[in-house]
């Protein structure tokens, strides 16, 4: 093992940041630079597993594991070339270390964790929801906590107050099928191809507004939580008793975005109003949706709060959000000693300050 003490806050070199959650390789190079973190940005590449799953309609874990492992290394060869380094150029990595799927986690994390050792440089393990929480900091003129986050991914709905990086409050969280499970499994269900979601999306754009009007679910009741499994059931119903012709699957499809889009909408009102904030963030898969993106933009018009997106590359999963990250928290002397741990589920709240 080395001797070297990271434990102090180190000199600002570029990060390697690793992401193998799930169904996409996501390798990035980040250095820190706190006035301007989008500069700090210097490559990033993904490699998407969606025609590796599609015959099976959804993610096989273990494929996914064994995919990680035939591209993860050529990724960070291509993205440290695009970057101009060279390994000896990092001052440290960055890895996905939960939540996720544990063998697709442990592919990252072990390489980082390796190569870390190797090069003789911190290792640390990022936690996948802080990544899409801070996606947003890479773009221009990014936000300033305090702010109120809404992540909606494939596995998480949640509405996180940001009183600084690292001081994470959870005001809402999902019950049942998170906002993004809720479009495949929805997407599946009307016989759509895997990955369902952003196809029900392009679909519903195309849709008629109000011919299929469905319930937003836990709106009527206080609380920040999000429930969307019973709106997959009554889409289902809706959608089996229709005619089943290629307009009213678009119909189906905007009533049911509209159903989820007003949902989100008015918990993220509650919850800027709980919170007392005026800075809302957006991220994850589903802050890439462009219903919720332009309705958003309008509610900010209207309660005079600010609305902050990643752009749609850094909504889905992505390095450079688990390099930014990586970054912040290496650079404050954050570190892990030589073990490789990973965490399927992984409480937020639980992470120490930045
Ligand atoms: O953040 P992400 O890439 O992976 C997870 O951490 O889960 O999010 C993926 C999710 C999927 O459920 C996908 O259907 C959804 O994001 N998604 C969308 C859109 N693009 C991706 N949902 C609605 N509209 C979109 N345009
Ligand atoms: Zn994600």
């Amino acid at each position: 093992m080395d001797n070297t003490d990271f434990s102090k806050p180190r000199a600002l070199k570029p990060v390697l940041g690793i992401e193998t959650s799930c169904d996409e390789t996501g390798v990035a190079v980040v250095r820190w630079e706190p006035e301007a973190p989008g500069r700090g940005l210097l490559a990033h590449n993904v490699y998407s597993q969606i025609k590796l799953h599609a015959d099976y309609g959804g993610v096989v874990p273990e494929l996914a594991s064994r995919d990680h492992v035939r591209k993860l290394l050529p990724l960070v060869r291509r993205t440290l070339a695009d970057a101009g380094l060279g390994l000896e150029d990092l001052g440290g990595v960055a890895y996905t270390a939960g939540p996720g799927l544990v063998g697709a986690l442990l592919v990252g994390a072990c390489a980082g964790r390796a190569l870390a050792w190797g090069l003789g440089v911190p290792a640390l393990g990022v936690h996948h929801m802080e990544g899409h929480l801070l996606a947003p900091l890479l773009e221009d003129d990014p936000p300033q906590p305090p702010f109120v986050a809404l992540l909606v991914s494939g596995g998480h709905s949640m509405l996180v107050a940001v009183e600084a990086i690292g001081a994470y409050r959870i005001l809402g969280d999902t019950l049942d099928d998170a906002a993004g499970e809720a479009f495949d499994k929805t997407a599946k269900m009307m016989g759509l191809p895997y990955p369902g979601g952003p196809m029900l999306a392009k679909l519903a754009e195309q849709g008629t507004p109000g011919r299929f009007h469905f319930a937003r679910p836990m709106t009527d009741r206080p609380g920040l939580d999000f429930s969307f499994s019973g709106l997959k059931t009554q889409v289902l119903l809706a959608w089996q008793a229709s005619d089943h012709s290629e307009q009213t699957c678009k119909d189906v499809a905007c009533g049911f975005e509209e159903a989820i889009v007003a949902t989100l909408i008015i918990k993220c009102r509650r919850a800027l109003r709980a919170a007392g904030a005026t800075r809302l963030v957006i991220a994850g898969g589903v802050s890439a949706n462009r219903r919720l993106r332009r309705e958003l933009a309008v509610a900010a018009e209207q309660d005079g709060f600010r609305v902050y997106f990643p752009r749609p590359a850094f909504c889905t999963d992505n390095g450079a959000m688990i390099a930014l990250a990586g970054a912040i928290r290496l650079a404050s002397g954050q570190h892990q000693d030589a073990t490789v741990p990973v965490y399927p589920r992984w409480d937020l709240q639980s992470l120490p300050a930045a």
